[in-house]
């Protein structure tokens, strides 16, 4: 693609006043128009979202909520902050909704600090299994000022369930962690960063009433497939969601919190506001509006069954070049790629440099029971998201699946093979990234 027609007129603007962030910038943009994005965390989003990011709105403090704020001159704020609430509210179904936490990390400190105290006890599914690091990681707040109980997947090579959530082992748990430590006990956490299957909210809502704790998910990762009825809603089993806005739901960097109830909603607005945060990110919060209005659309629900498709066919033509999928597969936008079974000799943490040097853009991921530290880790995940936003179908992902396969064969074999055949594969990633631009 020519050089002009990925540098746009405000990247060219900085360019002139800030060369070291503009030149930067425009690199930064060449890259993600010539190569495919397979990081299952992360989307293209439309240039509507993108200029709504880039407005005035980031002059302004608006501590607090619309109708109670700290500040004068919030009258458009208010306004911008309630369409942005509405939205999410229809796309997800659900009565309240704040659309204020800065990440999804924040979202989910907020509710920790609104409905546990420190040394209460909660339960998740720990980082290595698929989990996320504010599940209670012992670096993490979560897991520093929290004592988080782990359930356990299915390990049982001979089970259909092998690698899937183990909802008996959940239950098991969950009555230990209450038969032990009573009411300290209060919460019981579900979704995900890196697991592919559907998420059993009623069979979790079943476990989190038998031992009387508030049940929360965590859909940074589904958020998206959630709102298109592609993958089936925490609500009404849920009693608060959590969720990042920029994977699957193709919006701007940030967090969102829903729920049903009003009492729960009232007490996460105190905790995130002034509890964890200070002003909002209007400008942020403007640009989720315009991707929560995109999102009601149909066309994102075609958007997001085809990354399903995209995702299933992705995992089934690597099957076919000798590469395990842990699950047997996937249901949603993301995989795990085992890529022990193509060969022993495989580390993630290669696997993603090689990769890279093609222009195919992963991460190495640690999979259920690795043997490998998470700096090196067995896998890869790979994700449709980004590939979807981009207009690439079945066929694009058999082709995907050829350029990692002819990639790490040829670094099995050694540098001279790898700088050849990634070198290759980098001008025909190259040709198709120019065949399926970017958004504006
Ligand atoms: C399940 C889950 N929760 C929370 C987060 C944190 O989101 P953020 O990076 O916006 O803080 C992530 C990010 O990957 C995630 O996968």
């Amino acid at each position: 693609m020519a050089h002009d027609a990925i540098t746009s007129g405000t990247i060219r603007e900085l360019q002139t006043s800030d060369p070291a962030i503009g030149d930067l910038l425009n690199l930064e943009a060449q890259r993600q128009a010539t190569t495919i994005e397979l990081i299952a965390s992360e989307n293209h989003v439309s240039s509507a979202v993108m200029h709504a990011m880039g407005t005035c709105l980031t002059n302004k403090y608006a501590e607090g909520y619309p109708g109670a704020r700290y500040y004068g001159g919030c009258i458009h704020h208010d306004g911008i902050e309630r369409i942005a609430i509405e939205r999410a509210c229809k796309l997800f179904n659900c009565k309240f909704a704040n659309v204020q936490p800065h990440s999804g990390a924040t979202a989910n400190q907020a509710l920790f600090f609104a409905y546990l105290n420190p040394g209460d006890v909660f339960a998740s599914l720990v980082l290595a299994d698929g989990g996320h690091l504010t599940h209670g990681l012992k670096i993490n707040m979560s897991g520093k000022w929290f004592s988080a109980v782990h359930y356990p997947l299915t390990y049982d090579t001979a089970s259909p369930n092998h690698e899937r959530i183990d909802y008996d082992a959940v239950e098991r748990v969950c009555l230990d962690a209450k038969q032990q430590h009573g009411d300290k006990f209060k919460l019981l956490m579900c979704g995900y960063s890196a697991y592919p299957r559907v998420i059993d909210f009623p069979r979790f809502r079943a476990i989190a009433d038998k031992c009387n704790v508030m049940l929360h998910a965590d859909v940074a990762h589904i958020a998206g497939l959630i709102a298109s009825g592609v993958h089936p809603s925490p609500f009404p089993h849920c009693h608060v969601v959590t969720t990042t806005t920029h994977k699957t739901l193709r919006g701007p960097r940030g967090g969102l919190f829903l729920t049903n109830d009003e009492d729960l909603a009232k007490k996460y607005d105190r905790a995130l506001f002034p509890g964890i945060q200070g002003g909002p990110l209007m400008h942020v919060i403007a640009a989720k509006a315009v991707a929560f209005g995109e999102a009601l659309k149909p066309e994102f629900k075609t958007y997001s069954q085809q990354v399903v498709k995209n995702a299933q066919a992705l995992a089934s033509a690597l099957t076919q070049r000798g590469y395990r999928i842990t699950s047997n597969g996937t249901d949603n936008h993301l995989m795990l790629v085992d890529l022990r079974g193509k060969s022993t000799d495989l580390i993630g943490a290669e696997a993603e440099k090689w990769l890279e040097l093609a222009g195919l853009i992963c991460n190495k991921n640690g999979i259920p029971q690795d043997p490998r530290p998470p700096k090196q880790t067995s896998g890869i995940r790979l994700g449709t998201p980004a590939t979807t936003t981009r207009g690439f179908k079945e066929p694009q992902m058999q082709m995907i699946a050829t350029f990692i396969d002819r990639v790490l064969t040829a670094g099995l074999q050694g540098e001279a093979a790898l700088t050849a055949e990634a070198g290759k594969v980098r001008a025909e990633v190259r040709d198709l990234c120019e065949k399926f631009p970017l958004p504006a």
